[in-house]
């Protein structure tokens, strides 16, 4: 595996978008609860039109810009609002800030995934397992720009790799990325809390008010899940 962050080819084999705070946490999140899918717009006209087709009942609309819920959508972006009761059975229609452009812009890769802290494992067992020969982990950022939780969480995914298979450290040897990366996650892995108080979306989660969104997206491993794109936007539990 060479796990990168700045993607050069034009698709990998492999595409892990990363949006811990929060879009794939919630994504995670509502397919750990029975969600029967998570379909991703970047644009919320084209997400209202395509969510029209499908029965009003088994769907929910989640919509958030800036870090806000947009107003007429049944959620904003908090996955504590994707409990059971709210999400089974039915399909997630959602488009945020950054994160479900990030799954728009890799969905021609063979195999796309949505990855956040809580199912860090899922997603390195799948690694494992799968051995795809090219793998990109894709932080969303904000709005083009680098943040410190998604780079965290690609080096919380890289380090797990490279423990569990022993992988040399030549063959990561050049990829500044991640090594930098797993730099920044080895230091802050035992207070990652912390670390998205100093990130500036975490910042902004604060001052929506959003501290239990933040203290849930900052467990590591605690969900078996792993969201898959079954077909382009569409993603199921694997
Ligand atoms: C995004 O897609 O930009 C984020 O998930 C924003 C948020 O925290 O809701």
């Amino acid at each position: 595996h060479t796990p990168e962050l700045t993607p050069v080819d034009k698709v990998p084999e492999c595409a892990i978008a990363v949006d811990v705070l929060r879009a794939t946490s919630t994504m995670a999140t509502v397919l750990a609860a029975g969600g029967e899918a998570v379909q991703v717009f970047s644009d919320l006209d084209q997400l209202i039109q395509v969510s029209e087709s499908w029965p009003a009942e088994k769907r929910l609309r989640a919509g958030e810009r800036g870090g806000a819920k947009v107003p007429g959508f049944d959620l904003g972006n908090s996955p504590l609002d994707c409990t059971p009761e709210r999400v089974e059975g039915r399909r997630l229609f959602i488009s945020t800030t950054n994160g479900t452009r990030t799954l728009q812009r890799v969905q021609d890769a063979q195999t796309v995934i949505a990855a956040a802290f809580i199912n860090r494992g899922a997603v390195v067992k799948y690694l494992l397992e799968m051995q795809p020969q090219t793998v990109w982990i894709i932080g969303s950022g904000w709005e083009g720009s680098f943040s410190l939780e998604d780079t965290a969480c690609a080096g919380a995914i890289a380090y797990a790799v490279i423990e569990q298979t022993g992988l040399p450290t030549d063959e990561i040897a050049g990829n500044d990325e991640v090594i930098n990366a797993i730099a920044l996650y080895s230091q802050w892995q035992d207070n990652l809390l912390g670390l998205f108080h100093h990130a500036s979306h975490g910042k902004r989660l604060l001052r929506l008010e959003c501290y239990e969104d933040l203290k849930y997206c900052s467990q590591a491993d605690t969900l078996d899940v792993l969201p898959v794109q079954k077909e382009p936007g569409v993603l199921k539990r694997y």
